[in-house]
């Protein structure tokens, strides 16, 4: 296989000769602590302080990264009048108080996802950020992933994307169903390759554990036409997180674990394939030939870039420059948005399901 190679550009410059910039992480649990390691590394930031409602937690960040502690949003405003950004890592359902907290004060957000429990939530953190100008960032790691980031670069219009996301249960986010705490990775991702608005969503999802969906799948329409096709399960023996998507002139398969993916285009084969059209055109048998060895798929390549790092370093210049950042709270409002429309999709599915169950047939 040629190892025809094209790199994603690095979604952020550094900035250079601008002092470092005062960051804090509010909530340093098992996602939060990764935001404080990496800020504490990063040239570009200077960590402040971190803020949890468990004291011990924030003590704990603190000594390993070298900063000083506060145990609400309030008293690190106070205390550090020059923050200029803050990563939000609490559960989502505190994401809107300490984000308004911090967008009144001009304190640049770096949210993680989901946005919100609410595309209402969502909607209000979107509009502050704008009416005030500050800067926020969603929390969509998977973007950033090297392979995704080649991906996008592409410029491929898919007419067919088709998504897994599996994995055992971690009896972690359970406040929540798979919608919301697995398959919104996908969700963005898909708006953003699909760059049209969503005019359909068909899903079915089942509850195991809980009253929330633990598996669920999801069929999005979009307008001209693409469609995809979205699983999404906390019940599965194995991980796996893949993509594929095809289009008139292209096909992409990224495995999102092994950061690996390959693209077949049909421009690198444009000679090839009118040959295979002629000679079937003229009636001739290929039933012989080794497809496999005529078609030569590309290698995304990846650079070895942390994907976390890479988002929190975007921020950050995102944050010096003033430009807008890659995901943005209008790309975090729209995924809340579906996925509200996914889980409203496979409730009423349930309930026609059950209706068709009491009247005891299909019929
Ligand atoms: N990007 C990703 O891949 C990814 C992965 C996992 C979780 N997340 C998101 O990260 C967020 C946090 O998830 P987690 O798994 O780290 O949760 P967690 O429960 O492990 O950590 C949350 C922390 O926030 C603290 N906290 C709770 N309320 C607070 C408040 N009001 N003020 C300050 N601290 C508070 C808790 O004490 C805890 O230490 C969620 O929004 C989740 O969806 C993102």
């Amino acid at each position: 296989m040629p190892k025809t190679v094209f790199m994603a550009k690095r979604y952020h410059a550094r900035v250079k000769n601008s002092p470092p910039i005062p960051v804090a992480v509010i909530g340093v649990g098992r996602m939060g602590r990764h935001h404080a390691r990496v800020y504490s590394e990063l040239d570009e930031a200077r960590l402040a302080a971190v803020v949890d409602d468990d004291a011990a937690r924030a003590q704990a960040s603190a000594s390993e990264y070298g900063c000083e502690t506060c145990t609400s949003v309030d008293e690190l405003l106070e205390r550090f009048p020059d923050l200029r950004a803050a990563s939000i890592a609490t559960p989502t359902v505190h994401h809107r108080s300490a984000a308004e907290a911090l967008l009144e004060r001009g304190v640049a957000c770096l949210i993680e996802k989901p946005l919100a429990p609410s595309s209402v939530d969502a909607r209000a953190i979107a509009d502050l950020a704008r009416a005030r100008g500050v800067t926020v960032q969603v929390g969509h790691t998977e973007r950033f992933n090297p392979v995704v980031r080649a991906t996008a670069e592409l410029g491929v219009r898919p007419l067919f994307i088709e998504t897994q996301r599996v994995g055992p249960m971690s009896f972690r986010s359970i406040d929540v169903g798979v919608v919301f705490d697995l398959m919104i990775h996908d969700l963005d991702i898909v708006l953003m390759l699909a760059r049209a608005p969503l005019v359909d969503v068909s899903a079915v999802g089942v509850s195991v554990l809980g009253t929330h969906e633990d598996v669920a799948n999801a069929r999005l329409v979009f307008e001209g036409g693409c469609v995809a096709n979205l699983t999404a399960s906390r019940l599965a023996r194995k991980p796996e997180r893949k993509l594929r998507a095809f289009a008139d002139d292209a096909y992409v398969s990224i495995d999102y674990a092994a950061k690996a993916g390959v693209l077949l285009s049909a421009a690198d084969h444009a000679e090839a394939l009118a040959s295979l059209r002629t000679r079937l055109a003229a009636g001739e048998d290929l039933s012989s030939l080794d497809y496999g060895s005529i078609v030569k798929p590309r290698e995304i390549p990846i650079d070895e870039e942390e994907p976390l790092r890479a988002e929190l370093a975007h921020f950050l210049a995102a944050v010096e420059s003033g430009e807008r950042p890659a995901v943005d709270a209008e790309a975090g409002h729209a995924a809340v948005e579906a996925a509200e429309r996914v889980v409203a999709s496979l409730r009423q599915h349930e309930i026609e399901g059950r209706a068709v169950e009491a009247r005891g047939s299909w019929g």
